[in-house]
């Protein structure tokens, strides 16, 4: 089931909102951060997949946020590999950069041009009530926070609305970005006239929030607790398969989707069924009277099956990273010339005085 923030409203005026206004195919956009050596099942079953499968219907495009990858700390020869390992596991998972504009958001310089700007109208006290920044400063303390950190909402706000994006296909735990984005469209819109399109999150109810194997309270993520909490799709299939095997289940020896009950139970249904596509209830009635082991080993199986090909692929398209190079730098080229035409209308706006044409300026 796919539920969206509603409101979408299309700026009137200006070549920005043109794809819009002429009827053609709506955009998304979306990105998952080159923070870790992989990306994990979370990032591909709540979102990598979806684009996926969205491409065909959009104009579509897909990122690689590498200026929010610095808002926490990060080693400056991991980020650069790390950014390559993003960039090939979205074409190995299926992303064409024929088809979709595909690119590193540090080569397109207006996204922190726009982000600034976005700033300067964001109330301090608003940005404070960001959970994110909370979450991520509740053990150490703000002191030892970035302003980047602080500021890593209205960036992603500008990525999104830089390229005028109707939809923006997340999971579950971008909710109250997409929320910011919407209020500063809205917000930019009113004081300095049509600018923005206003988007919508696509969230994917059933597979939102994929949780860690673990602990199957939390989101599976890239800083969980325990490394057997996360698969990690570059990973030895041998270990995937292990980490489903050894994943905590709950009491009871039940095989049911109870979210509330048996979280640990219901996430590996979630997994099975969305690699699968075999909906929930099928798979409950074919483990009626089954133990939690049957399920496991099976899943693992599956697993096995998703990752092999998945993780060859990748390593492939790693093994020439100067297509990869290549391939960003062409969708690099065709991002700016939308993110420039948004960017100067913004600024224009803004009453910011023209620079001419001089060279690398806007
Ligand atoms: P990131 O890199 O944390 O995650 C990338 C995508 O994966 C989804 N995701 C999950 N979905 C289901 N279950 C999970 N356990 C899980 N963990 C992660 C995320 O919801 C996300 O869709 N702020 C963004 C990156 C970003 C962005 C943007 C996204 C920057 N600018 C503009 C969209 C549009 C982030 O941290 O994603």
């Amino acid at each position: 089931m796919t539920e969206t923030i509603t409101g979408t409203t299309t700026a009137d005026g200006g070549a920005p909102a043109a794809h819009a206004a002429a009827g053609t195919k709506k955009r998304i956009l979306s990105g998952a951060k080159p923070t870790a050596d992989s990306l994990h099942l979370g990032n591909y079953i709540g979102a990598v997949r979806n684009w996926v499968d969205m491409q065909a219907e959009y104009d579509a495009v897909f990122f690689i946020p590498d200026l929010h990858a610095v808002t926490v700390d990060f080693d400056p020869a991991e980020l650069a590999h790390r950014t390559r390992v993003v960039a090939a596991q979205y074409i190995a998972a299926g992303i064409d950069p024929d088809k979709s504009i595909f690119f590193v958001q540090s080569h397109v310089p207006e996204h922190a041009q726009l982000a600034w700007a976005l700033n300067c109208i964001t109330g301090f006290g608003e940005a404070s009530r960001m959970t994110q920044f909370k979450d991520k400063t509740q053990k150490t303390g703000s002191d030892s926070a970035t302003l980047g950190l602080f500021a890593y909402p209205t960036l992603m706000a500008a990525d999104i609305l830089l390229y005028q994006t109707d939809l923006v296909p997340v999971g579950e735990d971008q909710r109250q970005h997409l929320e910011l984005t919407r209020n500063l469209a809205q917000r930019f819109n009113t004081r300095f006239g049509e600018t923005f399109t206003v988007p919508e999150a696509t969230i994917l109810k059933a597979n939102a929030k994929i949780y860690d194997l673990q602990n199957p309270n939390a989101k599976m993520s890239k800083t969980g607790e325990s490394p057997n909490g996360a698969i990690q799709l570059l990973e030895d299939p041998k270990i995937a398969a292990k980490r489903i095997k050894s994943a905590v289940t709950d009491a009871g020896t039940e095989i049911r989707f109870d979210a509330t009950e048996k979280p640990g139970v219901s996430n590996l249904l979630t997994i099975y069924s969305s690699l699968t596509g075999t909906p929930v209830p099928e798979l409950e009635a074919a483990y009626e009277g089954k133990m939690y082991g049957h399920l496991k080993v099976d899943l693992a199986e599956v697993m096995v099956d998703f990752i092999t090909p998945l993780r060859n692929r990748t390593n492939e398209l790693m093994a020439d990273p100067a297509e990869l190079d290549r391939l960003l730098a062409q969708g690099a080229g065709r991002a700016r010339e939308i993110a420039s035409g948004t960017l100067a209308g913004v600024y224009e706006r803004m009453g910011f005085l023209p620079s001419g044409n001089l060279p690398g300026v806007r």
